[in-house]
């Protein structure tokens, strides 16, 4: 059986990510706090750092952000440079290979530009050296030659501000967590905040729904921005095909159907991954390596996409262990007609 996945692994997720950004990705994402919805404890403590760090007339500190994907963590660093009057470059742990490709990087920024690394847990060794001396005191050291004739040489750089990324922050190097002077975790969306996103969408996309179909979507999105705005385009599509363009309950509900996503906001994947572990397991922890073999996935996938939702629900329990699958994952199946 192939089951398509709603969360796609991290290398579909940056690819989509990059072919979306050039259609409309890019026009649904806020540029200020104002229109950021949601995260105001992280929004109170950022505007905060900003007005104090515009005073003194500074870059502000280093920004490392952590949580699940699809938070908004890339959409929240655009905002910081937007909100500091700062240019932003983007770039990724895995894309920066050699210390020199970060060096030629921070060569060609700005005094005061903002540099986004997404997955900086990515990063090699070598690079983070780099870094380090980078964020600390603006310099640049290199190794120029080899051999005992080897000497190193420190350059200035222009003071910025770099802004990390990360679905874990274990996997970073404690010296490198240590020089972000901010480090904050986004949180999960409430509901009603997933809704506003998702109406705030739909008028850029210029999509009539209304708020039943809002508040349905906002029940099924994950509790996700990116995972709304993605189910809230594949709505559009159905009810431009299937109907007027008008997206109510009737076709948003027909929609998500086709979609195989349930009331929770699962889909064929997740409840096959519960399925899974309750025939296999039962109410026994089981090892995240051994949920990957089982279903054919990476464990980062699992640790990643999946599971940080599914605990979040309750359907998930994290265990010393290993991961239990709780009576409510048992119950949401049988509902939906699997008998375990
Ligand atoms: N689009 C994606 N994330 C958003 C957010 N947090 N607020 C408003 N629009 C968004």
């Amino acid at each position: 059986m192939v089951i398509e996945r709603i969360c796609e692994p991290k290398e579909l997720e940056v690819e989509k990510i990059d072919a979306e950004v050039s259609k409309n990705e890019n026009i649904l994402r806020p540029k200020t706090f104002d229109d950021y919805i949601g995260q105001d404890r992280l929004k109170r403590n950022l505007k905060l750092a900003i007005t104090a760090a515009k005073k003194r007339g500074e870059p502000i500190e280093h920004v490392l952000l952590y949580g699940p994907p699809g938070l908004g963590k890339t959409t929240m660093a655009g905002v910081i440079a937007n909100e500091m009057g700062a240019e932003i470059k983007i770039t990724s742990g895995p894309a920066i290979e050699r210390a020199g490709d970060l060096a030629s990087l921070l060569t060609n920024l700005a005094d005061g530009d903002v540099l986004f690394i997404d997955e900086i847990h990515r990063l090699n060794r070598a690079v983070e050296e780099i870094l380090y001396s980078a964020m600390e005191d603006a310099k640049l050291d290199i190794m120029i030659g080899k051999g005992p004739a080897a000497r190193s040489v420190r350059l200035d750089l222009p003071r910025i501000t770099v802004i990390g990324a990360t679905t874990r922050t274990g996997a970073l190097a404690a010296p490198l967590r240590d020089r972000f002077g901010l480090v904050h975790r986004l949180e999960f969306y409430r509901e009603e905040e997933i809704a506003r996103i998702i109406e705030r969408s739909a008028k850029i996309l210029s999509s009539e729904i209304d708020s039943a179909a809002a508040e349905m979507l906002s029940t099924r999105s994950r509790l996700t921005p990116r995972i709304a705005n993605r189910l809230l385009k594949r709505v559009r599509d159905f009810a431009d095909v299937k109907g007027d363009g008008k997206i109510d309950a009737e076709i948003t509900l027909a929609a998500l159907g086709v979609l195989e996503i349930d009331e929770l906001g699962l889909d064929a994947a997740d409840r096959n991954m519960l399925e899974l572990m309750l025939r296999n397991y039962q109410d026994r922890p089981v090892g995240v390596a051994t949920i990957a073999a089982l279903t054919g996935d990476e464990v980062s996938t699992i640790e990643d996409f999946y599971e940080p939702y599914l605990l979040q629900i309750g359907l998930l329990e994290r265990t010393p262990r290993g991961r239990i699958a709780t009576h409510k994952a048992k119950k949401h199946l049988e509902k939906h007609g699997k008998e375990i």
